[in-house]
């Protein structure tokens, strides 16, 4: 066998027994007592969007998609919620405290304006999560709405 012919063998083996490491699921069956909705009004149409394109990173619940059961996409999957989960998780939002909800609802209308949220490498993927200027209108609109209630 030749060298190259070696190293491809090597690599495909690599790439079948890294799919036997699959990463834990971020799937909770309790409804949240700290969800978002128990701490604002969130109208359906708002829901919608945040669950379409926010809540695979920023729930306690991801509906996984094929590429999860491939490593190393799996693998990447799950350390965007564990890091997006981090930092913001839709359904504990009612544990935060008053001013970290503040500070929070600033950043989503943020990352939202600057188009930084959803990840790019996630639109790629699942384009119907990306927002379109109306939807981020309306979901900005609601925050500000929001961040007034809480001053
Ligand atoms: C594919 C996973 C993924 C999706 C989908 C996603 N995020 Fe994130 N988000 C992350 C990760 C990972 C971080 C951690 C910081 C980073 O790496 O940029 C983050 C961080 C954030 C932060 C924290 C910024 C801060 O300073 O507090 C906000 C706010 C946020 N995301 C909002 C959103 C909103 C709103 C949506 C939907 C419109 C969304 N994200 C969709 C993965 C995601």
């Amino acid at each position: 066998m030749s060298r190259v012919t070696k190293g491809f063998m090597f690599l495909l083996l690599v790439l079948m027994f890294i799919q036997f490491i699959q990463p834990p699921r971020n799937k909770s069956r309790q409804a949240s007592r700290m969800d978002i909705t128990r701490v604002f009004p969130v109208p359906e149409k708002i829901h919608g969007i945040l669950k379409n394109s926010c809540y695979d990173c920023h729930s306690n619940n991801t509906r996984y998609p094929w590429y999860a059961m491939l490593q190393p996409g799996g693998w990447l999957l799950a350390s965007h919620i564990k890091k997006g989960k981090q930092e913001l998780n839709f359904n504990e939002f009612g544990s935060y405290s008053r001013r970290r909800q503040q500070s929070k609802l600033k950043s989503i209308a943020n990352s939202i304006k600057d188009e930084t949220m959803p990840l790019s490498s996630y639109t790629l993927i699942h384009r119907s999560a990306k927002l379109s200027q109306t939807e981020r209108e309306l979901v900005t609109n609601w925050l500000e709405q929001m961040r007034y209630s809480l001053l």
